[in-house]
């Protein structure tokens, strides 16, 4: 039976009872996140700024699409933006415009802040006639393949304790800089570790100079490869060497032949690279979600079009 719109509500959940019947719902689309929904009922994980809209049909949720506020050091200022999060219809309902006539709700609030929206997915033709265009992510891969070797100590963590945390807060807030750059704040560095350490995919090591950490890494392990998806080194290549040397030695001990690069555009790490002979090619053999944008109205936004967003900050 189609939906008659006019007897619908948008709304964001408030109450206890609602929310549990909106992560109820999510969980039925998203199952494999299942435990992650339980977890924030219990109070035991927060989604940082998420904020559902959800269509209600006589009070049962029929549909959600939610905004995640983030913001970015982009031409040397901070730039907010919205993203597109939890975008579901359970399958009875599917097909007959919820998930349209969520959006165009969604878009008409993101449309009076004048905000760029980002978004993830495998279905990008849900929202080109939406305005949304792909941005390409340039990832780009390299057979596994050691430099020589270094006497350098680096630091394998499988684990995030709060020191590690800190450090890597501290080496990403005061030392790295570029476009796209993420602010990530207090509540966001929680999500960012409860997530890490929850996921048995994600590692990080710390390159060490005496008792300092002079460069850390973040991969994670995929079915033929290892994804390097944050990588910082003082401008010392020995630094580089060690880590890249542990990301290889970490990829062959899994049996990966490759190492998928997923880096900012003007990143160090793409010229150390190519000095050293590793070939660099475009992504090929894996499936990801496209990430796509969709430009304010009233700005000029020539840096949507180049932007990249880290896939640690996936959302
Ligand atoms: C994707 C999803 C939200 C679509 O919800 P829906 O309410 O059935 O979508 P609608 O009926 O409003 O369709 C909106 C548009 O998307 C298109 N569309 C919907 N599902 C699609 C699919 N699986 N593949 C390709 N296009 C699809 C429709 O054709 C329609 O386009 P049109 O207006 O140009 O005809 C729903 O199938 C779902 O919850 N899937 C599982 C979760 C998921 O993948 N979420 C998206 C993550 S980004």
């Amino acid at each position: 039976m189609p939906i008659d719109f006019s007897n619908c509500e948008i709304r964001t959940p408030e109450n206890p009872l609602e929310l549990q019947h909106l992560y109820g719902m999510l969980a039925e689309v998203f199952p494999t996140e299942k435990k992650l929904f339980e977890d924030i009922i219990s109070g035991a994980h927060t989604l940082y700024s998420w904020k559902p809209y959800t269509l209600y049909y006589a009070d049962e949720p029929v549909g959600n699409v939610s905004i995640v506020m983030f913001q970015l050091q982009t031409e040397g200022r901070l730039q907010k933006i919205a993203g597109i999060a939890s975008v579901a219809t359970p399958e009875r309902y599917r097909g007959m415009g919820v998930a349209r006539h969520l959006m165009n709700h969604v878009l008409k609030v993101i449309d009076a802040q004048n905000l760029p929206s980002i978004l993830f997915t495998s279905l990008p033709r849900v929202y080109a006639g939406l305005g949304y265009q792909l941005v390409d992510q340039g990832v780009k891969q390299t057979a596994v393949r050691q430099l020589g070797q270094v006497n350098v100590p680096v630091q394998r963590l499988t684990h995030l304790t709060g020191e590690a945390l800190d450090t890597i807060k501290k080496l990403y807030s005061e030392t790295l800089s570029y476009d796209g750059k993420l602010l990530r704040d207090e509540k966001y560095w929680r999500l960012y570790g409860n997530a890490a350490n929850n996921s048995d995919k994600t590692e990080f090591a710390f390159c060490m100079s005496g008792d300092k950490v002079s460069g850390y890494a973040r991969l994670e392990y995929e079915s033929d490869r290892v994804l390097l998806e944050e990588f910082y080194a003082s401008a010392e290549s020995l630094t580089n060497t060690a880590l890249w040397n542990w990301i290889c030695a970490a990829a062959a001990e899994k049996g990966k032949h490759l190492v998928s690069l997923a880096l900012p555009r003007k990143h160090s790490l793409w010229n150390f690279l190519q000095i050293n002979d590793l070939p660099l090619m475009q992504e090929a053999g894996v499936e990801r979600e496209v990430f796509m944008v969709r430009m304010p109205q009233k700005e000029s936004t020539a840096w949507l079009a180049e932007l990249r967003w880290a896939l640690s900050d996936k959302f």
